[in-house]
């Protein structure tokens, strides 16, 4: 029914492990290490953490405490807090930039996570084993520009997050990620360790903790701050709409900076499982694609073991891969529902089909579509630029205008329920230096330097 007050998370653990779900993804595990790489290493790893804590978090509380206000999908919840606030209908726009981005962000993202799921059975049947850099790299472009193969992946992916959405909060998603949350974090740990004995730990260590700052420049630091909000799941629906299912017990504040710090915590766990072994096999990090698909295999191919541990790995990847797409299908899944026209089972097939369709182009843009270009940009690439350097900074930059220019200071203050000294911080930070420092990368990011 249309504004039916929705569903809740049954505790503030499973809230946080969805949370946590949705910021720790692909981007952590096969985007991080790759950023970081290029980025120098330590000096790259500082900034991240600096934007993530400084700039991520006071926006992750900005868009919970907007959620848990509004108690319904990002569109009708940004509607509702302007009423309320006296303010204009058109601040739904950051609503509705949240749900058409999310969908956007699903459709390509089941892609790339059809390939992890892929790699689950390719590492698990031997197929990595004793391959050569040559084999790897032919294996992985094969794969992409096979016309076939992926979207049968593709579509494999996205039939495992409908099965999960369409069973509602409390018994889908709350269900999965209070499963596969704390699993990711033991394999994870785990191969941690198995790094750190047969790998180059040192290395590892050294290249992401001693910064060179020499490779620091103002590129660099957009990119830290682009990975910072895409890590942190930021400005596209899905933590509005994890928000809306919060009750108002849970204190947002230190949820926030649980989050942000489990986040950054398996982005750095992450590049210590992967670069002990890039660094002990002498591997050469390419392509932004390479690190985990084509690097990786040829290090699971050589070690004893590596058939097991390439499973996990890929295993994992797909685990926190199906934690984050949940929570992108979930903004328009909620809207479609609340329009009272579906049943959340209806609106998460169309959801799926949709996004499965438009996933599709960005597929097959790798082989039978390679020619297909929109403004010089492959269709994955169009995607993601339009998402991630287009759409979240702009919502992100509006809602912090939102809460900190157009929202009741005090009704701010009751919702977060704080303590005074730190809200006093989080106030500064959302009205003044969150809007500022968005507007400095936006500007450059589409007009360059
Ligand atoms: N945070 C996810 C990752 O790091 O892979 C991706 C993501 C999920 C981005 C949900 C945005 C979002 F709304």
């Amino acid at each position: 029914m249309a504004g039916a007050s929705h569903a809740h998370w049954s505790s503030r653990w499973a809230f946080i492990m969805a949370a946590v779900g949705s910021a720790v993804g692909l981007g952590n595990i096969w985007k991080f290490p790759y950023e970081a790489n290029a980025g120098g290493g330590g000096a790259f790893v500082m900034v991240y953490l600096a934007f993530v804590f400084l700039i991520g978090t006071p926006l992750l509380v900005a868009e919970l405490s907007l959620g848990r206000r509004g108690q319904l999908s990002p569109i009708r919840s940004m509607e509702k807090v302007a009423k309320e606030e006296g303010r204009a209908n058109w601040w739904s726009l950051v609503g509705w930039s949240g749900v058409i981005g999310s969908f956007i962000v699903i459709s390509f993202y089941s892609v790339v996570g059809g390939w992890t799921l892929s790699y689950v059975l390719e590492a698990l049947t031997g197929g990595m084993s004793g391959i050569t850099k040559e084999a790897a790299e032919a294996h992985f472009n094969g794969m992409v520009t096979d016309p076939i193969t992926p979207l049968f992946w593709h579509a494999g992916f996205m039939a495992i997050t409908v099965g999960i959405v369409l069973r509602g909060v409390e018994g889908g998603l709350e269900k999965a990620v209070t499963v596969l949350m704390p699993a990711l974090f033991v394999l994870l740990v785990g191969l941690v360790i198995y790094s750190g004995v047969t790998g180059d730990f040192m290395a590892a260590v050294n290249f992401l903790f001693a910064p060179d700052w020499s490779k620091m420049n103002a590129d660099v630091a957009l990119n830290a701050l682009g990975q910072s909000f895409f890590s942190l799941s930021l400005a596209l629906g899905s933590i509005m709409v994890y928000g809306s299912y919060l009750t108002k017990d849970v204190k947002i504040g230190k949820a926030a900076v649980t989050i942000a710090a489990a986040d950054s915590a398996v982005a750095i766990l992450a590049g210590l499982a992967i670069f002990p072994i890039v660094f002990a096999f002498g591997l050469t990090v390419s392509k932004e694609e390479g690190l985990v698909f084509m690097t990786l295999p040829i290090a699971f191919g050589q070690m004893t073991g590596g058939a097991l541990i390439g499973t996990l790995f890929f295993g994992l990847l797909t685990v926190a891969a199906i934690t984050s797409s949940i929570s992108l299908l979930e903004p328009s899944v909620s809207y479609l529902e609340e329009t009272g026209k579906m049943s959340r089972k209806k609106a998460t097939f169309t959801i799926g089909v949709a996004a499965f369709i438009l996933g599709s182009f960005s597929s097959l843009g790798f082989g039978e579509l390679s020619d297909f270009t929109i403004f010089g940009k492959s269709i994955i690439g169009f995607k993601s630029y339009i998402t991630n350097n287009l759409m979240m900074p702009l919502a992100g930059m509006f809602m912090a205008i939102f809460v900190g220019w157009f929202i009741s200071r005090k009704g701010m203050m009751e919702e977060l329920a704080m303590e005074e000294k730190w809200f006093r911080i989080w106030f500064f930070m959302i009205k003044f230096i969150c809007p500022v420092a968005i507007l400095i990368v936006f500007y450059n990011i589409v007009f360059g330097f």
